[in-house]
């Protein structure tokens, strides 16, 4: 029988082949070690374990299986990582796509054909109608021409819970579908009652590279109401992190000019278009993924940023190097000093977006300069932060030459010799290879799981060798969301007279992710010991869950017996004095 994509995934790849290019594995006992990927830390708590699948940080608490890791370290969904992984395991999803309940190519063509529909409906509302003439007027306040408005396809949703249902139903659709892509909302798992979900918006309609539409954008057009944009949720046709908004309508600009302009915003994008600089995309507010970073390879290899300079456009341009790094793309930023976004440039002066564009900086000399203008070399600790920064940019550049050149441009910015640069630099490739633009986290807790976790850890590593210690009695030894599990384990035990991998169906998704975490948590612990001193070890653990149930159970008796004595219950006190008797003996 063919497995299906998942486990002939996971059959093709090893954990620790999808988490090596993201982090430097070091081998310890069974498992791996490394610093990790999801937050910075000088001392690594991310463990890999090869024969359970698993790669999770005990510090920060991300992680799970490759697909879990993925979704995390690319910033993608389920089928974001399930995309990255069968890639990368040769494995043709298509080929699986029979089987299930998948869509199909007409149905696609449906989606397609109803938001195109939606899309003329907002048009003509926003053209044709009383209330849309205010919203036209409002757009051309922020400087887009009519042109843009038709070339971009702007509509108007209008304050109305049902307008875009009835058109869709009178003309046909199904509501099922247009649920589907999120055009309407249903209230009930049914789908019976649904309702429009952009009301009282400006509408950007977000289009594939071929031009249909796959999504929307709505912008709020009160002030109060948020979010500020609101956009269709993943769907059949519409994976966010696979979408460039523009490319539609750049994509022969970006050949031609052999330059790709990443812009964040919509407007922005539509704006800068208008100006003359066609070549452009909008990232929509996120990180450039690797996903949009290889759409954009098929035009072109050069890219110029253009985020806003706030900390959430400065993060997500660091991302966006990071990304664009191993694919070879040469990278440009475009600064535009005074304003906050291209929009902003292009509404004051068209030409000075030009300019700007013109003008891109190359972004390893970008980045010097800024970090020149942000820290205080004077300052020991800014200057510390200045080289790090940079060194953490510069370790992603490729050819050893152009490395070279800018680490000596660096050291005379620094006074800094080039060896301890470069040995600096060869550090920080080992210990963080993902570091972020902000500032280094506090270090979280070091105790990342409870005592009662920890012996819960041992029953799933070890399985059998320590089942003989589920026994219902010793429920009470838990705090209430544990006693669960474990009741349930020690049931599952009662029964087959054995703990083996099968006990994990008796659990939710979300109980099972923790019993491997637990497990891992074990097994990274004690990989290099000795039987013995396992033994050992679990002895201490299991005494000292029992004294510390045993301490709460004291500290528990002895404040009610206190209210008894202070209320003059001496009946109850009488009791409680009893039941504490036979607890201590
Ligand atoms: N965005 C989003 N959801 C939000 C805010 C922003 O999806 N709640 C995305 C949109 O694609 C938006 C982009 O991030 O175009 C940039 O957001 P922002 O800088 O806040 O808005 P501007 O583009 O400057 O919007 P405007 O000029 O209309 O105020
Ligand atoms: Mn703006």
């Amino acid at each position: 029988m063919p497995l299906d994509p998942i486990s002939e995934i996971k059959s093709r790849l090893s954990i620790e082949d999808v988490v090596a290019p993201y982090v430097q594995l070091k081998k310890i006992g069974r498992n791996f070690k490394a610093c990790c990927p999801f937050h910075q830390e000088k001392t690594p708590s991310f463990i890999v374990s090869p024969e359970k699948g698993l790669a999770y940080c005990f510090g920060c608490h991300k992680g799970g299986d490759m697909f879990k890791f993925i979704e995390y370290v690319e910033g993608v969904d389920f089928k974001g990582a399930l995309e990255i992984l069968a890639d990368k395991a040769n494995v043709d999803l298509a080929a699986y796509k029979t089987s299930g309940p998948k869509i199909t190519k007409d149905e696609k063509d449906i989606l397609f054909e109803l938001q195109g529909e939606t899309a003329g409906f907002y048009s003509r509302n926003l053209l044709e109608t009383e209330a849309g003439q205010k919203v036209l007027e409002y757009v051309r306040k922020r400087g887009l021409t009519d042109d843009s408005v038709r070339e971009f396809k702007l509509g108007f949703a209008p304050d109305s819970y049902d307008s875009v249902y009835s058109y869709l139903v009178n003309n046909g659709f199904k509501k099922g579908d247009a649920v589907r892509c999120g055009v309407l909302i249903s209230k009930d798992t049914a789908g019976e009652k649904v309702y429009d979900r952009f009301r009282l918006r400006l509408m950007f309609p977000i289009c594939d590279d071929v031009g249909r539409i796959v999504a929307f954008g709505g912008r709020a057009l009160k002030k109060e109401d948020e979010p500020k944009y609101l956009n269709s949720p993943e769907s059949p046709v519409y994976h966010k992190g696979k979408v460039l908004y523009g490319l539609n309508l750049a994509k022969s600009h970006i050949k031609e000019q052999d330059l790709c302009v990443v812009v964040e915003g919509y407007m922005d994008a539509i704006s800068s278009y208008q100006a003359g600089v066609k070549n452009v995309v909008a990232s929509s507010g996120t990180a450039l993924t690797v996903e949009q970073l290889k759409i954009i390879k098929r035009f072109t290899s050069n890219l110029a940023f253009s985020f806003d300079m706030d900390s959430a456009g400065r993060e997500a341009l660091f991302r966006a190097v990071q990304n664009a790094q191993p694919s070879g793309f040469n990278m440009k930023v475009v600064t535009i000093d005074g304003f906050k976004d291209p929009d902003e440039c292009v509404k004051n002066n068209p030409e000075n977006w030009r300019k700007a564009v013109l003008d891109a900086k190359y972004y390893l000399d970008f980045y010097l300069d800024d970090f020149s203008k942000k820290y205080d070399l004077a300052d020991l600790n800014q200057s510390k932060e200045f080289c790090d920064l940079y060194l953490n940019i510069l370790k992603g550049v490729a050819h050893p030459l152009e490395r070279d050149v800018y680490l000596k441009k660096l050291g005379s910015k620094l006074a800094l010799p080039y060896a301890q640069l470069e040995e600096r630099m060869k550090f920080l490739a080992k210990n963080s290879l993902r570091s972020s633009m902000s500032k280094i986290e506090e270090e979280p807790r070091k105790t990342s799981i409870s005592l009662q976790e920890y012996f819960i850890g041992f029953m799933m590593n070890f399985k059998d060798r320590f089942a003989k210690y589920l026994d219902d009695k010793h429920a009470d030894l838990f705090e209430d969301n544990l006693k669960n599990i474990y009741k349930r384990l020690a049931s599952y035990y009662n029964a087959k007279a054995c703990l083996d991998d099968s006990v994990l169906s008796e659990f939710t998704e979300e109980e099972k992710e923790k019993l491997q975490v637990y497990a891992l948590y074990v097994d990274n612990r004690v990989s290099e010991w000795t039987s013995a001193e396992v033994e050992k070890e679990f002895e201490k653990v299991f005494i000292k869950v029992k004294t510390d149930s045993g301490k709460r159970k004291q500290k528990d008796f002895a404040k009610k017996i206190r209210e008894a004595v202070l209320s003059g219950d001496s009946e109850t006190e009488a009791k409680l004095l009893q039941e504490y008797a036979t607890f201590i003996s």
